[in-house]
């Protein structure tokens, strides 16, 4: 915060330290942060606890993953059904500025989460395409959509949107590399040589967008 972010998202996703509290499968512990669904979120809850605490509730987020579309290591969702409304429950008072869902596909389940969370609801559906996402925020199940490798593949993504042009590939081999080895990036083409527009006139809106970029 000191360095002037705007606030403070609690990885509670893909097997990293939050999340390996939830489940048996990797909390074996045997003291009040293990064992019963009360021990297993009581981490997860205090980490958020102290965060809001520190920099304030209003910019503060959490972001479990149920279903967990990264799974690392040993990590295995033993009751999502249970586990999950119950860590939602006990967020839900802490008033955070939101709940940022990985959701790993189960709709049941991120229904009922939605019905539990009063705050703004994030979700990211990772790997799916735009028109998936965007039909989360027409339902009402979610209140943003957040995308990630789309936005790595395409610098241009919002403009692509708006004029309903085609978009990059998602760079599947970035994820395989992991972060931190992004070199692949700057290969990745601007709207006016992507596939499909190389050669074709552009529609008038991106036309006119990139002669105001040119402009500036
Ligand atoms: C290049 C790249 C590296 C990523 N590295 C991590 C990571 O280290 N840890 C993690 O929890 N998620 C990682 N993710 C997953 C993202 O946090 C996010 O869940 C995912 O990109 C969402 O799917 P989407 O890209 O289809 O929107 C990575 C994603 C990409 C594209």
């Amino acid at each position: 915060m000191a360095a002037g972010a705007d606030g403070v998202e609690i990885h509670g996703a893909n097997s990293y330290l939050v999340n390996q509290f939830l489940f048996p499968s990797t909390n074996q512990r045997t003291d009040q942060y293990g064992g019963s669904l009360d021990n297993r979120i009581r981490f997860a809850v205090e980490v958020a606890t102290a965060v809001a605490d520190e920099i304030g509730a209003d910019r503060t987020g959490i972001r479990p993953s149920p279903g967990n579309p990264f799974q690392l290591g040993d990590l295995a969702e033993d009751d999502p059904h249970e586990l999950y409304p119950h860590l939602v429950r006990a967020l839900a008072p802490l008033d955070l500025a939101y709940l940022h869902l990985a959701h790993g596909g189960n709709e049941g389940l991120l229904g009922t989460l939605r019905e539990l969370w009063p705050n703004t609801l994030i979700l990211n559906r990772a790997g799916t395409d735009i028109a998936t996402r965007a039909k989360d925020i027409e339902n009402g199940i979610a209140d943003v959509i957040t995308v990630g490798s789309m936005a790595l593949a395409n610098p241009d993504l919002v403009e692509r949107i708006r004029a309903g042009a085609p978009l990059n590939t998602r760079p599947r081999h970035l994820l395989r590399r992991r972060l931190g080895r992004l070199h692949g990036l700057p290969h990745l083409r601007r709207l006016t040589r992507a596939p499909g527009a190389r050669g074709s006139r552009l529609p008038r809106a991106l036309r006119r967008t990139h002669r105001t970029a040119r402009q500036r």
